[in-house]
């Protein structure tokens, strides 16, 4: 049966903006996030701690390069974290991708952090620089170090349904990298879709490969809504027994070099869905509403959520 409670991730302030063309003033993230807080929404991803140098490499000037270009403009990542760690109640997880990543979250005072590898190696190496192998012996390093500071660590794994470069990614070897962060200690291990190509035709047998070997309560979905895929890859992750979700509020985190390359799902719909279905989220759908119309001002564009397009009209 579905879970009666869906825990939702919100990472529109980090997997959104990340991808932003223009500047996105800190004020205005720390109020979007103060919002997205407000709002009942339980963990908020703030920001990461990333190289501000790191420009990857573009493989394909399509679908990659919405998700992995950083705009320097999570620069101010400390600045968001010294303010939003005091905000009462919430979960605000950071990236970090290395060690040097966990001591700046730290002394920013990050009291979670999130590491993030990927199951395709082509996109291992444009994001993070490294092989897959090398990015999980990295993140015991990161893992234990954080052990040590009673710091919990998420785990990601990017590319779990299909690689922009490598095409489809075999279920097996999503297992195999989620297992690895599972038995590291990763609390919680997220399995992004992150070019929004599955369908719950290949959603639900890498869910499965991936529920062999990681139990289900450990296990959360991101999907980006490319195609438009999200909710049904959603509603059957729910019956396949996972309970939590992320998602970006408006939908944000569209490409802006990209026609048609979209965002995380928008948290609105993912709320308004499970909503319908009797599950409960802990979110208020209309101060969701009033922190995504927030940031859609700022950016001067119309949401990507239809069910916030849809209700302001009433
Ligand atoms: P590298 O160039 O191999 O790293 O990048 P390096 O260790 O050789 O360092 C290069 C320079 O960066 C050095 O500076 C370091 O100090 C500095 P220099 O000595 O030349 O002056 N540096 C740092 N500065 C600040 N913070 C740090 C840091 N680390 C090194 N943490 C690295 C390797 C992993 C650092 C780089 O590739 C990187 O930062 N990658 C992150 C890319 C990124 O943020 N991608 C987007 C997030 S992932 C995602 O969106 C997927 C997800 O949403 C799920 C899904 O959708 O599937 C999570
Ligand atoms: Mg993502």
């Amino acid at each position: 049966g579905l879970p009666r409670y869906v825990k939702i991730v919100e990472v529109g302030p980090r997997d959104g903006l990340q991808n932003e063309k223009g500047i996105v003033p800190t004020a205005v993230k720390i109020e979007l996030i103060r919002k997205l807080a407000s709002s009942g929404l339980p963990v908020v991803e703030a920001t990461s701690f990333v190289s501000p140098k790191w420009v990857p490499q573009v493989m394909s000037d399509f679908i990659l390069v919405g998700e992995i270009i950083i705009h320097h403009d999570l620069a101010d990542a400390k600045d968001v974290m010294h303010v939003v760690q005091s905000m009462q109640g919430v979960r605000f997880p950071v990236l970090t991708p290395n060690l040097k990543g966990l001591e700046a979250a730290v002394a920013a005072g990050a009291k979670e952090v999130a590491v993030f590898a990927a199951a395709s190696e082509s996109f291992s190496r444009s994001n993070i620089n490294c092989s897959i192998e090398e990015s999980l012996a990295r993140y015991h390093d990161v893992i234990l170090a954080a052990k040590k500071l009673m710091i919990p660590v998420r785990g990601y794994v990017s590319c779990v349904v299909g690689c922009p470069v490598e095409g489809p990614v075999s279920p097996s070897k999503v297992a195999y990298v989620a297992k690895e962060l599972h038995d590291m200690g990763c609390y919680e291990i997220s399995l992004g879709d992150t070019i929004g190509v599955g369908t719950p035709g290949t959603v639900v047998p890498m869910l499965e490969a991936v529920m062999s070997v990681v139990p289900v309560e450990k296990l959360a979905v991101h999907f980006h809504d490319t195609y438009g895929q999200s909710l049904p890859n959603i509603l059957v992750s729910l019956q396949m027994g996972i309970s939590t979700v992320d998602s970006s509020v408006a939908g944000l985190g569209g490409c802006p070099y990209a026609k048609g390359a979209t965002g995380n799902v928008a948290t609105e719909d993912v709320v308004y869905m499970l909503h319908g279905l009797g599950i409960k989220t802990s979110v208020d759908l209309g101060k969701l509403m009033a922190a995504g119309e927030f940031i859609c001002k700022h950016l001067g564009r119309q949401s990507g959520s239809k069910t916030a397009i849809a209700l302001s009209r009433i």
